[in-house]
């Protein structure tokens, strides 16, 4: 019997036992069950799909940084229909921008942040410039105090989420970054999903200890609509249960670049990320390559080709968010709150 199969003889659910397989430190895990979508995949459990490519042209695709969507490499899972992988589809060059988006600018104002929940806006709204000095130092400087975009946990967009509450606020909206609607919409629509209109956007922030409780994603209003992740930074352990708590979960690594999509039934399944995982160093670098910005465009945030959304990253934002990543996971779930037509109950 495999460790995995009897751990879950155990009678306790059986997510939750994974979950804490997956996130113990000591002794830290067997992780050779875990399916690695860039690697040998000879699990039968794991299934090719061929995506739309003809839907999103070439020159969209660059425009947003990923790659000709004849190239995405997708896969689904066996008992998980509408759950999509696509093994990292970004060009070489262009992950170093979304990072700088998600640590840069995203978490600036309006958008809210968990350090929000303690700290007045004025406090917050300035949280790279503030990191900068001690992101930057080559050696951290001893100190009782991280960084803010150390201590950066979340950040929400469009429609606000309320984590106490798990409702969307319908008066609480910031405009979502048009970026990152234009990448989003070119995955969905590679995907099949045409009509999607990213609405809401949840950016986590792992450091190395952290993880992801079990849970489903089901706040939005029309769960007929995809939702839409990416990762970047170290990798990590993702949990795919099923629609209920004791369906056993596939575990799966995900790395720098990769995005799911989670659509028809797996839109709520239970999922969770137990463990962060450390990126292998020559991959990472590999896919992480800033192209060298020309001195005088070494400010510039006008785009690098006609049209695309990308501009160039300094090299000295790009240290900053290497420095950063070293160490830590970041991922971006993109959702439609509302379908056609659906606006938000009265309260
Ligand atoms: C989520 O489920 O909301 C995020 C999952 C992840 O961090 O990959």
């Amino acid at each position: 019997m495999s460790k995995m199969a009897a751990v879950m003889e155990s009678g306790e659910d059986a997510f939750k036992q994974l979950f804490k397989f997956y996130k113990r430190r000591k002794p830290p895990p067997d992780f050779s069950e875990v399916i690695n979508f860039s690697g040998n995949l000879c699990t039968g459990k794991v299934v090719p799909i061929k995506l739309n490519p003809t839907a999103v042209s070439d020159a969209a695709a660059s425009r947003v940084g990923l790659r000709p969507a004849l190239d995405w490499r997708a896969f689904g899972l066996q008992g998980c229909p509408g759950f999509i992988f696509i093994s990292d589809p970004f060009r070489k060059d262009s992950q170093p921008f979304w990072i700088r988006q998600c640590l840069k600018t995203y978490p600036q104002k309006p958008n809210v942040c968990n350090l929000d929940m303690h700290m007045s806006p004025c406090d917050t709204q300035d949280i790279w410039e503030r990191s900068v000095n001690s992101l930057s130092s080559p050696t951290p400087p001893r100190r009782q105090e991280k960084s803010l975009l150390e201590r950066l946990r979340w950040v929400t967009l469009g429609y606000q989420y309320n984590w106490d509450t798990k409702l969307y606020s319908a008066d609480h909206y910031t405009p979502f970054p048009a970026d990152l609607q234009s990448l989003s919409q070119q995955i969905a629509l590679g995907c099949g999903f045409g009509d999607f209109r990213p609405q809401a956007g949840i950016l986590n922030y792992y450091r190395s200890d952290s993880s992801l409780g079990i849970h489903v994603d089901e706040s939005e209003l029309d769960h007929s609509c995809p939702l839409l992740s990416f990762c970047f930074g170290q990798s990590a352990i993702f949990l795919l249960g099923g629609k209920q708590r004791q369906d056993p979960p596939t575990a799966m690594f995900m790395h720098s670049g990769d995005v799911m999509v989670m659509s028809g039934q797996s839109r709520l399944f239970y999922h969770a990320v137990p463990r962060i995982v450390p990126a292998n160093p020559s991959l990472f670098s590999s896919k992480l390559q800033n192209p060298p910005a020309p001195p005088d465009l070494q400010t510039q945030t006008t785009p690098l080709e006609t049209n695309s959304v990308l501009e160039p990253v300094s090299e000295q934002d790009w240290a900053i968010c290497l420095r950063y990543i070293e160490s830590s996971r970041i991922n971006v779930t993109v959702r439609q709150v509302l379908g056609p037509g659906q606006s938000f109950p009265h309260s």
